[in-house]
């Protein structure tokens, strides 16, 4: 694992946003596996920044995000179709036709997970995945205790997800209580994974992710094991780990 110690939040997202950049010149058509949450909005504004000065072309990109709220229509401002397109989407290049988030308003969650699963297939794997990482240790909507060797799957949102997404929602009962996930697996297959981490909450489950036992209790500890795994992080959350 290549380990990029940050100045800051800022100086995070920029080193984060140069990897993506990369991955996007050397390959106009590439596939990105994208993540929300609040750690790598920094980052989209810089992807944002590069491409309004004219260095970043998105129009042959395809992208496939790591999840979506069951039950939460597009138009909801909590939903992550919602959120890709007010962070990404729709302040750059991209053509929506090859933008994909599972569809959290399908109730049928096999037919689903078995369509998300196999349009990864068909676009040939994912080139580079961002990933944020939970205080759990999760990573997408990969709870602690889930199987390794899952593909994208229907999730029950742990009671600490639910208290960790609330302050998005009116109340913890209105946060929904299942998610549609790309598994491990499918996260393992990706061909590069890009994981970002800042702040000083984040330190623990750093050390414990990356330099810990590899545990179903710690999802990302599985990253581990891939060939080809790039953490940036900021100095705070970084701090455990003596880098
Ligand atoms: C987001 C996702 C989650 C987040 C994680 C960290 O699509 O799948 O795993 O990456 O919850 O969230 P933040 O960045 O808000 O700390």
């Amino acid at each position: 694992m290549k380990i990029y110690k940050a100045k800051d939040y800022k100086d995070m997202s920029r080193k984060a946003a140069n990897i993506i950049s990369a991955q996007v010149i050397m390959k106009p058509n590439c596939v990105l596996g994208l993540a929300t949450g609040s750690t790598p909005i920094g980052t989209y504004d810089q992807l944002v920044e590069w491409y309004n000065k004219g260095d970043l072309d998105f129009s042959e990109v395809t992208t496939v995000n790591l999840d979506e709220y069951k039950g939460l229509p597009r138009t909801n401002d909590q939903s992550y179709y919602y959120f890709m397109h007010q962070h990404l989407f729709d302040r750059v290049n991209i053509d929506p036709e090859r933008t994909n988030v599972p569809n959290g308003m399908e109730p049928d969650a096999e037919k689903e997970c078995g369509r998300y699963e196999e349009l990864i297939r068909s676009l040939g794997g994912v080139d580079l995945q961002l990933l944020g990482l939970g205080h759990n240790g999760h990573i997408g909507f990969n709870e602690p205790g889930e199987a390794f060797e899952k593909e994208t799957h229907c999730v029950d949102l742990t009671e600490s997800t639910i208290e960790a997404n609330k302050r998005f929602f009116a109340s913890a009962d209105d946060v929904p209580k299942q998610a549609y996930t790309m598994g491990i697996k499918t996260i393992m297959q990706a061909k590069k994974i890009l994981i970002v981490v800042n702040g000083e909450n984040k330190a623990d489950i750093v050390e414990r992710a990356f330099f810990g036992p590899v545990t179903p209790e710690v999802p990302a500890s599985i990253l581990q094991l891939h060939n080809d795994v790039t953490l940036v992080g900021d100095e705070a959350a970084l701090a455990k780990i003596g880098i």
